[in-house]
């Protein structure tokens, strides 16, 4: 479904990935996992067009996307759920959520895939008329993955949702993201909570330095003693 191959960015003169190869295969959830500064946000950015890449090629279900800008990226099914949530904070929850319906592809469609979003997050439905600052951590990070949610992706990248929150809030975070899956939404998942995203990923990546050193079924990832030792803090 998504492939990356030999991917570099660089911010100006300085180069933060190194020939990234990758893939996400149709409805499945893959982990990228690495140190901060390791490039991941960069990566994402690089996949859902807001930064563009210095060489390699990106493709999704077959068709090159790499130099395409965001919005196109997005009509084609890709919904990037950004670092730090980035909503309007002086706008409604509802309004926040509706500003990631814009696309022509889904706007007729726009109350129906709220509704489905309000039954996911029943919360935002009882505080559709909030303040997006005045809500909690996480249920900004529940209006943050809503938006995503808008534009019916395909494909979501979901950069960091738990960071920041308090543990019962991630564990929900987690169940969020299953049910997600469970929908068949291929999810590009980078998290902190290592041990959790290896248990619900299907494979993951380890990213250092911006080059991928190790990349395998989650499973086995579990097992293997860089990730313990790195990660898990075994
Ligand atoms: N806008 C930017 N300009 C210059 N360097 C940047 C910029 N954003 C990130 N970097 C650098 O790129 C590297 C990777 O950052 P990032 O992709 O945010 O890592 P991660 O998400 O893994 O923590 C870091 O060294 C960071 O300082
Ligand atoms: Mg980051």
């Amino acid at each position: 479904m998504l492939e990356v191959e030999n991917v570099s960015t660089m911010y100006g003169r300085i180069q933060v990935l190194w020939d990234v190869s990758l893939a996400v295969r149709e409805g499945e959830t893959v982990a990228l996992v690495g140190a901060n500064g390791a490039g991941k946000t960069t990566l994402l950015e690089t996949v859902s067009g807001m930064l563009k890449p210095a060489s390699g090629r990106i493709a999704f279900r077959g068709k090159r996307i790499d130099g395409l800008p965001s919005h196109a990226i997005v009509e084609l099914g890709i919904s990037h759920i950004p670092e730090g949530r980035r909503l309007f904070p002086e706008m409604s929850v509802r309004e926040n959520l509706e500003m990631g319906a814009y696309l022509a592809r889904v706007w007729k469609d726009k109350q129906e895939i709220l509704d489905r979003v309000f039954q996911l997050f029943p919360i935002l439905h009882a505080r559709q008329g909030q303040l997006a600052r005045t809500l909690s951590g996480g249920e900004q990070q529940m209006v943050a993955m809503g938006r995503g949610l808008m534009s019916r992706p395909s494909l979501l990248v979901i950069d960091e949702p738990s960071s920041g929150l308090a543990p019962l809030v991630v564990d929900e975070m987690f169940r969020i993201i299953e049910t997600l899956r469970g929908e068949g939404i291929a999810i590009l998942l980078i998290e902190q909570n290592v041990q959790q995203t290896l248990e619900i990923a299907t494979r993951a990546y380890v990213l250092e330095n911006g080059r991928i050193t190790l990349e395998g079924a989650s499973r086995d990832l579990l097992h293997e003693d860089l990730i313990k030792k790195a990660y898990l803090g075994l």
